[in-house]
C-alpha cells in the first residue's frame, strides 16, 4: 500500500506481514513514515491506496474497534480527569471495568491513580495513555514510541509487560527511535524515507550486515541501500 500526506508520498509500496502473538518493532529516522504506517493500520489515515487488513478485516472496520488498541505518539489524556477516571472512561466504552486497576498497575501508576492528569509529568501522561489502551484488552496493540521520556527502569518494566502480552497471544507493533529496543523485538521493520528497507529478525539483521550492534547494523544496511 501507499499513502499520500500533504500532497506528497509519505509511504511508497509497503508490503508487510505482521505476525500474530509477537512483538514487531518499527524503526527508522524521524519523518520516515512510522506514525503514518501505524495510523494506516489503525484505520485513521486518509489517502491510502492498496490494501491493509487487520485480523482478516479491512483496517478501520467497526468490528476492529474493540480489538485494536492504539497509543498515539503524543499522550492523549483528559487533563481535567484523574488517572483512574481516564482509564475508567475507556473501560466503560469497552465494557471492561474489571480491568481498570490492573491497567493502572501495569504502567506503574497505582500511587498516582487519584492525581489529576494535568499535574503529571510527560512520561506519566504517556503511561496513562498506555493504560487507557490496555484496559480494553486488545488483540492488537499499536504503540507509537511508547517509551520516550521514560527512565531505564520503567522502560525495562514496560518491555517485560509487552513480552507478557505477546506470550498471551497479543500482537504488538511498537515504533521506536532507539535501536537497543530493537533487541526486545521478535521481528523488525526498518524504514527510510517512506520506503521499506528490510523486514527481518534482530539476528538476521546482524547476520546480513556482520555487525553485532543493531544500531551499526541498521546504518550499514541503509548505506548498502537495504539490499
Ligand atoms: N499532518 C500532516 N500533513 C502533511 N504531511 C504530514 C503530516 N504528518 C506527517 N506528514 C509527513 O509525512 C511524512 C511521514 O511522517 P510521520 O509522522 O509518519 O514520520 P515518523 O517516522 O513517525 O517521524 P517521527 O519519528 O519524527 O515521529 C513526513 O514527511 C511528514 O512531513
Ligand atoms: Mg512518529
Amino acid at each position: 500500500m501507499s499513502v499520500r500526506r500533504g500532497g506528497h508520498p509519505a509511504l511508497r509500496d509497503i508490503g508487510i506481514d505482521i505476525p500474530r502473538g509477537a512483538i514487531t518493532g518499527l524503526l527508522g529516522p524521524s519523518g520516515c513514515g512510522k506514525t503514518t504506517l501505524l495510523r494506516t493500520i489503525v484505520g485513521t489515515q486518509s489517502h491510502v491506496s492498496g490494501q491493509v487488513d487487520v485480523l482478516g478485516r479491512p483496517a478501520g472496520s467497526p468490528e476492529l474497534r474493540g480489538l485494536v488498541g492504539y497509543v498515539t505518539q503524543a499522550a492523549s489524556v483528559y487533563e481535567d480527569l484523574t488517572v483512574a477516571q481516564n482509564v475508567h472512561y475507556f473501560a466503560t466504552i469497552f465494557g471492561t471495568k474489571d480491568a481498570v486497576s490492573e491497567s493502572i498497575a501495569a504502567v506503574g501508576l497505582d500511587d498516582k491513580a487519584d492525581a489529576q492528569a494535568s499535574d503529571l509529568s510527560g512520561g506519566q501522561r504517556s503511561r496513562v495513555s498506555l493504560a487507557c489502551a490496555l484496559v480494553s484488552r486488545p488483540q492488537v496493540l499499536i504503540l507509537d514510541e511508547p517509551t520516550v521520556g521514560l527512565d531505564p527502569v520503567l522502560r525495562a518494566d514496560l518491555w517485560r509487560r509487552f513480552r507478557r502480552l505477546a506470550d498471551d497471544g497479543v500482537t504488538l507493533l511498537v515504533s521506536s527511535h532507539v535501536m537497543d529496543e530493537a533487541e526486545q523485538c521478535d521481528n523488525l521493520i526498518l524504514m527510510r524515507e517512506g520506503g521499506l528497507v528490510a523486514e527481518l529478525t534482530p539476528d538476521e539483521l546482524r547476520a546480513r550486515t556482520g555487525h553485532n550492534n543493531l544500531e551499526k547494523a541498521f546504518l550499514a544496511l541503509i548505506e548498502a541501500g537495504g539490499q
